[in-house]
């Protein structure tokens, strides 16, 4: 058996290394993916009535607040009628687009970006 706490009781334990998220603009690994995100959401609440990431990102609001604007896509609905407000089916941001870590993968994958084939 394999306990826990890997380092013997009497000796202090190994800290696991922690990754932060890295905070740039990345390229995409293929064409249609949802861009990352390239700063820190912790403190962007999205909820039914709340999308803070709108007080940037919308086009209403993105010119003055240096963000780039959503586009054309985030503002269509299901019947592909163009909105002035963001579509529902966008209103969950992180659904799609997440921030990323160099950290190693959890799950072993043979992935290849498209951009570079
Ligand atoms: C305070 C303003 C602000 C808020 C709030 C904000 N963003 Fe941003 N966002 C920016 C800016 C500015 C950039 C461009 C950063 C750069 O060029 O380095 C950006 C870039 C991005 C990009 C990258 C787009 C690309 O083409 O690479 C994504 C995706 C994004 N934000 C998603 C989000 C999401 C999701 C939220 C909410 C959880 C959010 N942002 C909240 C200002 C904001
Ligand atoms: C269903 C998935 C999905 C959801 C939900 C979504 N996006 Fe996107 N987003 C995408 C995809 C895919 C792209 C790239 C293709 C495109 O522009 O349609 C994109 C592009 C973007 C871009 C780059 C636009 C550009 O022209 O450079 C930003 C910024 C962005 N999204 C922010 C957001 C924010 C903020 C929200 C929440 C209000 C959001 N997205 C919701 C899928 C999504």
């Amino acid at each position: 058996m394999r306990a826990l706490r890997i380092a013997p009781i009497d000796s202090e334990g190994t800290v696991p290394e922690i990754y932060h998220q890295d905070e740039k603009r990345f390229s995409r690994s293929y064409r249609q993916q949802p861009p990352l995100i390239p700063h820190s959401i912790a403190r962007y609440q999205i909820d039914l009535r709340t999308n803070q990431c709108l007080t940037c990102h919308d086009w209403t609001v993105a010119g003055e607040r240096g963000a780039p604007t959503l586009s054309m896509t985030h503002y269509m609905d299901r019947e592909g009628r163009q909105l002035d407000r963001v579509a529902g089916t966008r209103w969950f941001c992180n659904q799609c687009h997440v921030p990323q870590a160099d950290a190693p993968e959890l799950v072993e994958n043979t992935f290849e970006s498209t951009a570079r084939n």
